[in-house]
């Protein structure tokens, strides 16, 4: 395995020299950054491979639809999917949970019928559901979390029932860092003959993900969150499901035959990739994908953890910081805190003007943080990139933001 000092000269961002600064990245669950192979496949890519896929009898249309279908096959094996044809490219996890609401969840709840969602899912795992709510006159559930931010297994039993049509769940909260059972639920769910849709945005760039072991009906991800570019996404779904399921956009490259009324449509994964391609970031995926596999989720998994136990030991020790936080270590490398008497932007910005990059705000999950009963909170979370040099410095300019704002003196 590469050393950290190894893995960290592979990302332009992490060089002092380079950037002109030393910086401090600790917003690894709004995107991660990226090694300069990830970079380079996109500059190649552009610079002697660009083709429109699929369209072409010429050298670099059949290169580009070579590129491309092979990183599908690439990411087939990756989440371990039986086929191909069941993963479809999207722009990001967001236009994938989409794509479930509007052609899935649109055309197969009825009226009474229920979705049910935990309280901690992402805005992307939610909003689409509440609109399906609204045109199909169904309900929505929520399951909610104990004191130590774990999923209420007992309710979540409870709130599925044989009207439950659709359970939506991430694998890892991209605020309080619970990992829930996933496995377990989709195991409850099935017993109610209600799929599930599995949000894997914040767990796919950090631990091992097999969509067989699970049996998830669906599961998202973004690609920027696991070292690949912007504007791609990945959407998995049982083939059985997929093609029994309407197009979400109508376009180019998904069609069989159209006539001046209507139209036939191509089989999955074609079906739902409507428009050309945003092939160099597929291809970056593809790169990325190679990248974390060389270092082995085993290994990422075991630095990410110790990392993390290390950071929230310590946070957990400091008397001005409320943690929001599972205690379990079965969790995702991410930290939700508050600095007493301190507004979340102001210990963002303050901790900015050190070269230390955290996030603040509701993180894109409103209810749960009307849940937690806060307006906003910071959130740092790590990569494996990340070391605990970095980790004490952070800690150590948590004492200075309240010094400059003379408190606690
Ligand atoms: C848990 C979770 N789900 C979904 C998303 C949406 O990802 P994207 O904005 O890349 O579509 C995010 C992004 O922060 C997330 O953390």
């Amino acid at each position: 395995m590469k050393s950290i000092s190894e893995i960290r000269e592979d990302f332009p961002y992490l060089d002092e020299k380079k950037v002109g600064k030393k910086v401090i990245y600790l917003d690894n669950a709004a995107t991660s950054q990226k090694p300069k192979c990830v970079i380079d496949t996109i500059a190649n890519y552009y610079a002697y491979q660009n083709g429109s896929p699929h369209r072409g009898a010429h050298y670099l249309s059949m290169l580009a639809t070579e590129l491309y279908e092979n990183t599908r096959k690439k990411v087939k094996n990756f989440i371990n999917a039986k086929k191909a044809n069941e993963i479809i490219f999207t722009k990001n996890a967001t236009e994938a949970l989409n794509l479930v609401a509007y052609s899935y969840a649109l055309n197969n709840l009825k009226e009474d019928e229920n979705i049910v969602l935990t309280i901690m899912e992402h805005h992307s795992n939610l909003c689409p559901f509440q609109y399906v709510k609204e045109k199909t006159k169904s309900h929505l559930r929520y399951v909610y979390l104990d004191d130590d931010f774990q999923l209420d297994m007992k309710d979540l039993s409870n709130k599925i029932d044989e009207k439950t049509k659709l359970v939506c769940i991430t694998m890892a909260s991209n605020v309080v860092a619970t990992m829930p059972d996933v496995k377990k639920v989709i195991e409850i769910a099935h017993k109610k003959n209600a799929k599930v849709l599995v949000d894997a945005s914040q767990i796919i760039a950090h631990k091992k993900v097999d969509v067989i072991d699970l049996d998830a009906d669906f599961l998202a991800f973004s690609g920027h969150k696991m070292l690949s570019a912007m504007g791609v996404g990945v959407l998995y779904g049982k083939y059985d499901i997929l093609k029994e399921m309407k197009p979400f956009l109508y376009g180019g490259d998904m069609i069989e035959y159209v006539y001046e009324d209507s139209s036939t449509y191509l089989l999955p994964s074609a079906r739902f990739e409507a428009g050309t391609q945003n092939v160099s970031s597929v291809l970056s995926l593809n790169t990325a994908i190679d990248y974390l596999e060389n270092i082995g989720f085993e290994n990422i998994e075991k630095y990410e953890r110790e990392l993390m136990d290390f950071a929230y030991d310590k946070m957990k020790n400091i008397p001005f910081i409320k943690l929001y936080t599972t205690s379990k270590k079965n969790r995702g490398p991410v930290i939700a805190f508050n600095i007493e008497g301190v507004h979340p932007h102001d210990v963002s910005s303050i901790l900015d003007s050190f070269n230390i990059a955290i996030r603040s705000g509701h993180h894109c999950a409103e209810p749960l943080h009307r849940f937690l009963k806060e307006n906003a909170t910071c959130r740092v979370s790590f990569s494996f990139y990340n070391t605990k040099e970095e980790v004490l410095y952070f800690i150590e300019k948590l004492e200075e933001v309240r010094r400059i704002l003379h408190l606690g003196h």
